[in-house]
């Protein structure tokens, strides 16, 4: 299996990848969000963590969120996170930060934080990463935010993360199959809110 929590791995992957998208569309996941979006403001602040070559901040910017962080510990994926926008709205507005997402020192608190496939990415480190991820993550959290997660795993947050957050699935995303035999098998959409 490739080392898909070394930043090396993604530095050479990302070198000639300028666009793809982990485990769904990017429109998958705003069909889901839309429900949890309704009702907040367009101010709201949101991290966008470990962005790779996403196009998911362009879909938020189209929602009308411009307060977006993209986040991710290898350089290249922010050249091409900002190439995408650019190209898309013909200028920059989202906010790109290279930062290492279990160990996050940021000055602001958010009210969303979204992940697709970083997560599953981290856990594939250190036994502790992801909860280090999840430590963050709630360091930088508002209270009555909410962390969305995309995953391929059924079971991607244990007992302790469960500690510090509720954990719930909120959409099962059936992936494509070869033939009509092949097994079901879904991505997971979990919606994380903290703990008190
Ligand atoms: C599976 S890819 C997902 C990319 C993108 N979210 C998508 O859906 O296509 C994982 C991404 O997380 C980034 N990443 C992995 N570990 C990270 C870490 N500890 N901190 C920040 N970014 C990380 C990688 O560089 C890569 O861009």
């Amino acid at each position: 299996m490739p080392d898909f929590e070394k930043q090396s791995y993604w530095h050479e992957r990302f070198a000639s990848e300028r666009a793809f998208e982990w485990l769904t569309p990017s429109s998958t996941v705003m069909d889901i969000l839309t429900p949890y979006l309704a009702g907040l403001n367009a101010s709201i602040r949101i991290l966008h963590l470990g962005s790779g070559t996403s196009d998911l901040h362009n879909h938020l910017r189209e929602r009308g969120f411009l307060n977006v962080t993209n986040v991710d510990y290898e350089p290249l994926a922010l050249e091409r996170g900002r190439q995408l926008e650019q190209d898309r709205f013909g200028d920059v507005q989202t906010q790109y930060l290279l930062a290492d997402a279990t160990r996050l020192n940021l000055s602001d608190k958010y009210q969303l934080v979204i992940d697709k496939g970083t997560a599953d990415a981290i856990a594939c480190g250190e036994e502790d990463a992801l909860l280090s991820m999840a430590r963050s993550v709630r360091r930088f959290l508002d209270e009555s935010g909410f962390w969305v997660s995309l995953s391929y795993s059924s079971q991607r947050f244990d007992e302790e993360i469960q500690s510090i957050f509720s954990v719930e699935v909120i959409s099962k995303i059936p992936t494509p199959k070869h033939k009509p035999t092949d097994p079901d098998i879904f991505h997971h959409c979990y919606l994380l809110r903290p703990r008190g």
